[in-house]
């Protein structure tokens, strides 16, 4: 969602806080803004629209200080305009705030400061910080004591960047629950929500904690933990980041690379993990608690949008290969319900980017419960895989369109060595599964070899205003992931089903303008999804069906036909849900959307 970058150095702040802003863009935003400070000399730039508006302005009219912090915004209170744009500043503009997050009180905030004479420019909720931290200034002996005051009245969900040109050597920041990374350098530091903005400058990285307030100059670091009231000792940790796989390469948009890295995808995920030579699977994040597995029996999956869809598969997964009963979540539902939740139920969290607040509210809900937290990230060094007990990361590299894609293929893939991990070697599905995944890069690449056929397939569907996508089994989750693909990029009407569902309810929507697409791959369930095919035919619905390679028959049936290779039942979601991602892809492309960053969405939720 939103994002910030802040520097303090000898170097021109603007540039380093426009390539962050740029490296930042994939998040989702609708407006940005950067604020200077050279000594007591402030500048401040803000735009509605992309940071690529508001790069000549800044290089025309900016100055090189060397203190500045930039933010893109996506809007939660108040429109998107240029008042609500941040950075926020107080009423005689001396104090400059970016803010990622909610701030849960601040009308109750607003009205306080209000009656004591403030007067406000913008709709945010952000306003309130650098007003608040402006009326502790009169009370308190320093801007740091007067910001963590401020911090101390704050309720939600922050990361929070201050500047001001009172102290004009120092950069402010603090944490609770939305992320904040400080790169370390010589004579100078940064400050991003999210490592990839800095990345080009250092690798050395201080995360910060809930609580955390850190008070930098160019060549200290200094943290103090409001919640514990003491002084923490940073620990500087080293970004283990490929800079290449962020980059677009030769592809037109980073959706497209990232369905095509699908193949390299699984074979990272499965790297020295299931190694069919051996017939092992060894998942080393999960090592330290194998004893206490053994004694799980039951666990909870927590997830949301695609990584949620990525769950649902692995229930079916965990249940056939490892016998234990699961359960499947939407992060944001189970934070709210009350249920019973014994010691042997290990509560398992999904998420790409490691940030979803959803997701890391219900990992806290827990926290208590004495219960065993596993995380399945692919965001190194994010909140959910630094806070949960042990866990394994998808490596799919980084992944910037805000559709996911190669991360939904790794979390399969990772969730099926999990299962299998769990089975510890008893089920006959054991050895062929691990074989069947060092096979899987190659017939992934056969889909993608199709991508032009699929193309050719996708735009003829592309006017079309509904589609339904129906599966059973595991093709039952892939279909809500096919469906949800559609929405995201395309902004069609689109809904996931299982198959048998059809009489109970969405046969009455089916007529010649009705798209479906059916996941009929091999399966014992065939021939039932060849009756909800036979139904929908009857009433007129187009189907374009989804077959493994070599079923013939299914032509006779069906408007299009997309083959996939013959694959392990457990690992067909993965091969189905590349061709649903191309199938979305096309037609969005072909109806002009900026598949990279589809309108009102955000590539990681950061906030309830
Ligand atoms: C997927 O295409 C969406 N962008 C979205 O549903 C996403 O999967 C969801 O917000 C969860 O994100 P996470 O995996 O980073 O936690």
């Amino acid at each position: 969602m939103c994002g910030i970058v802040g520097y303090i150095g000898s170097k021109p702040g603007k540039d380093i806080i426009l390539r962050g802003l740029e490296a930042l863009e994939y998040r989702g935003y609708d407006s940005a803004g950067i604020a200077l400070l050279d000594g007591e000399k402030s500048q401040v730039f803000k735009r509605i629209g992309r940071v690529n508006g508001l790069v000549q302005e800044v290089e025309d009219k900016a100055g090189n200080a060397g203190l500045a912090i930039g933010h893109t915004r996506w809007a939660t209170h108040g429109g998107v305009t240029v008042a609500n744009a941040h950075p926020q500043m107080n009423s005689d503009h001396s104090i400059f705030v970016v803010h990622n997050g909610i701030i849960e009180n601040f009308s109750e905030l607003r009205q306080k400061l209000e009656g004591a004479g403030y007067q406000f420019e913008s709709e945010t909720d952000t306003e309130v910080v650098p007003q608040l931290i402006d009326y502790y200034l009169k009370q308190l002996p320093s801007f740091t004591a007067a910001f963590e005051a401020a911090l101390n009245d704050v309720r939600g969900a922050y990361s929070i960047v201050a500047i001001s040109t009172r102290e004009p050597e120092t950069l402010y920041a603090a944490r609770l629950s939305s992320p904040l990374v400080i790169g370390v350098g010589e004579h100078e530091n940064f400050l991003a929500s999210d490592p990839s903005a800095i990345m080009e400058h250092t690798k050395k990285v201080i995360y910060l904690e809930d609580y955390d307030v850190a008070v930098i100059t160019k060549d200290t670091v200094d943290v103090h933990n409001l919640k514990e009231d003491k002084h923490i000792s940073p620990k500087v940790e080293l970004l283990d980041y490929e800079n290449k796989q962020a980059l677009l390469g030769d592809y037109p948009n980073f959706m497209l690379k990232e369905i095509f890295e699908a193949p390299a995808a699984i074979r990272s995920a499965t790297l020295g993990r299931a190694v069919a030579e051996q017939n092992v699977v060894k998942l080393g994040g999960l090592e330290s608690v194998l004893g206490q597995l053994k004694y799980i029996d039951r666990i909870v999956i927590v997830a949301m949008g695609t990584s949620y869809y990525a769950g649902l598969v692995a229930e079916y997964l965990i249940e056939s290969l490892a016998d234990i009963p699961v359960e499947v979540q939407l992060a944001s539902e189970f934070n709210y319900r009350e249920e019973p939740f014994s010691r042997s139920t290990a509560l398992l969290a999904i998420s790409q980017s490691g940030e979803t607040a959803d997701t890391i509210a219900a990992l806290k809900k827990v926290e208590d419960y004495g219960v065993l937290r596993l995380g399945i990230v692919n965001a190194v060094g994010s909140t959910i895989a630094r806070m949960t007990d042990a866990g394994v990361y998808c490596h799919a590299g980084p992944e910037k369109a805000v559709a996911s894609t190669k991360a939904f293929v790794a979390q399969v893939t990772v969730l099926l060595q999990v299962a299998l991990c769990l089975n510890d070697g008893r089920s006959k599905r054991f050895k062929p599964l691990i074989e069947e995944l060092n096979k899987l890069p190659a017939k992934a690449q056969v889909i993608l070899d199709q991508a032009d056929a699929i193309k050719t397939i996708a735009e003829n569907y592309a006017d079309y205003r509904d589609f339904l996508f129906i599966g059973r089994h595991t093709g039952f989750p892939a279909a809500l992931e096919g469906a949800l693909k559609v929405k995201e990029i395309s902004y069609l009407h689109a809904e996931g089903y299982a198959a048998g569902e059809m009489k109970h309810g969405p046969l009455a929507m089916i007529d010649e303008h009705f798209p479906t697409f059916a996941i009929a791959t091999d399966s014992p369930l065939l021939e039932k999804t060849y009756s909800n095919i036979q139904e929908i035919k009857a009433r007129k619905g187009p189907v374009l069906a989804l077959a493994t390679e070599g079923n013939e028959a299914i032509k006779e049936l069906c408007s299009d036909v997309i083959y996939i290779p013959d694959t392990a039942p457990e690992t067909q979601p993965i091969l189905q849900v590349i061709v649903m991602q191309l199938f979305a892809y096309y037609i969005a492309i072909k109806r002009g959307n900026d598949v990279d960053r589809p309108r009102n969405l955000a590539k990681s939720v950061t906030v309830e």
